[in-house]
């Protein structure tokens, strides 16, 4: 007999495994109750799905058993429009977590850092440590925003050779200033801003194109969060023109699938659907802030993105109150960690959830 478990890298063994969502039909027999009276407000996924016209195109593919194009080549022609960014410069992944993997992977050797900011999307520091990297973290303040003086100071001190800014952040909803970003973007470090909620933030937030005037800037999207397409798993880069050749060399040629890869054309050709929804979605958001803010346990933070961080008060506990709405079939995010102690987020949904949460919520005033 030969333990083969001795044979996994030393890092991999004593990786903390990331915790990811648990699937609707999982769901539906965890809490007893059929999938549409589940009301899923915990992974920030568009309440209104797809456009019609991606469902269409991933139900009529062509060619399902050829291998998708290696280059996304249509797909990247539709987004560098779609981006205001040349196709040369745009890269696309299986979901932007992939692309985040795809990143420390081109410039991590084991033991090199990254710069984190938390509280923040976990992947970067879970990716990080798959690809043996270490984190240096300069927490964000008390009210969410960067503590530049102190990244300046760890940047010149420590050398770390990424840094990763989600604007607007997970899980607070907050956006990044033109000035913080340029003072970042001034320092010796890649950045890479990840804007998987821009579109939340209104129509000028993003600075996707700036990635074509900064050497040091990555800026990343997704189709999971506006065009409804989580499940697909597409994301996409802007990327500096160095890199690009060893982005090339090292992305698995078929990663992005025909039925993802001809559902994100489709809904670059139906934006103006895909808009409407977003823009249901920003109202809703607003209505559900006001609303959260009635509560007298709860105090929503300000947000520009698809959910809404709430601090809970009171002698009321987080973890429970997740427990409870789970009960009644509702799932938020539920967090009690440094940053974020004793805190949900609440990813926007259609009105009728608004409604639903809001009056289970009062029950329990
Ligand atoms: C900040 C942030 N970036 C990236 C992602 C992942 O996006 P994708 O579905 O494209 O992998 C998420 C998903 O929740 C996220 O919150």
């Amino acid at each position: 007999m030969i333990t083969v478990s001795k044979f996994v890298r030393q890092h991999i063994q004593t990786l903390a495994p990331y915790s990811p969502i648990v699937p609707f039909d999982v769901l539906s027999e965890q809490l007893g109750r059929p999938i549409d009276e589940i009301i899923k407000l915990d992974a920030n996924e568009n309440p209104y799905g797809p456009s019609p016209k991606a469902i269409e195109a991933v139900n009529s593919l062509p060619f399902p058993h050829i291998y998708p194009d290696p280059e996304s080549r249509k797909l990247r022609a539709l987004l560098s429009g779609f981006l205001n960014v040349p196709a040369e410069q745009i890269l696309c992944g299986a979901g932007a977590d992939e692309l985040i993997d795809l990143i420390l992977r081109l410039v991590l050797d084991p033991g090199d850092a990254i710069l984190n900011c938390p509280p923040t999307f976990g992947m970067y520091a879970f990716d990080t440590a798959i690809n043996a990297g270490k984190v240096i973290s300069v927490p964000r303040n008390a009210d969410f925003s960067l503590d530049l003086d102190r990244i300046q100071a760890e940047v010149v001190k420590n050398r770390p050779k990424i840094m990763f800014i989600t604007s607007p952040n997970n899980p607070d909803g907050g956006v990044i200033s033109d000035k913080d970003l340029k003072r970042l973007l001034s320092m010796p470090i890649l950045i890479v801003l990840d804007e998987a909620y821009v579109d939340y933030a209104g129509a000028d937030a993003s600075r996707m194109h700036w990635a074509t005037e900064h050497d040091n800037l990555i800026v990343m999207g997704t189709f999971s969060k506006w065009a409804g397409l989580a499940g697909l798993r597409v994301g996409y880069g802007a990327f500096p023109k160095d890199l690009m050749p060893y982005l090339w060399k090292l992305k698995q040629p078929y990663n992005i699938n025909v039925a993802g890869d001809a559902a994100a054309i489709a809904s670059l050709q139906d934006i103006d659907y895909l808009q409407a929804n977003l823009q249901l979605l920003i109202e809703e958001r607003e209505r559900l802030s006001a609303k959260l803010s009635e509560i007298s346990y709860l105090d929503p933070l300000p947000t520009q993105s698809a959910f809404v961080l709430c601090n809970v008060t009171g002698d009321k506990q987080a973890g429970d109150l997740k427990q409870t709405l789970a009960d009644h079939g509702i799932l938020v995010r539920y967090f009690n960690k440094p940053g974020v102690s004793n805190m949900i987020r609440i990813s926007v949904g259609k009105p009728e959830h608004t409604d639903k949460l809001i009056a289970v919520l009062k029950e329990l005033e």
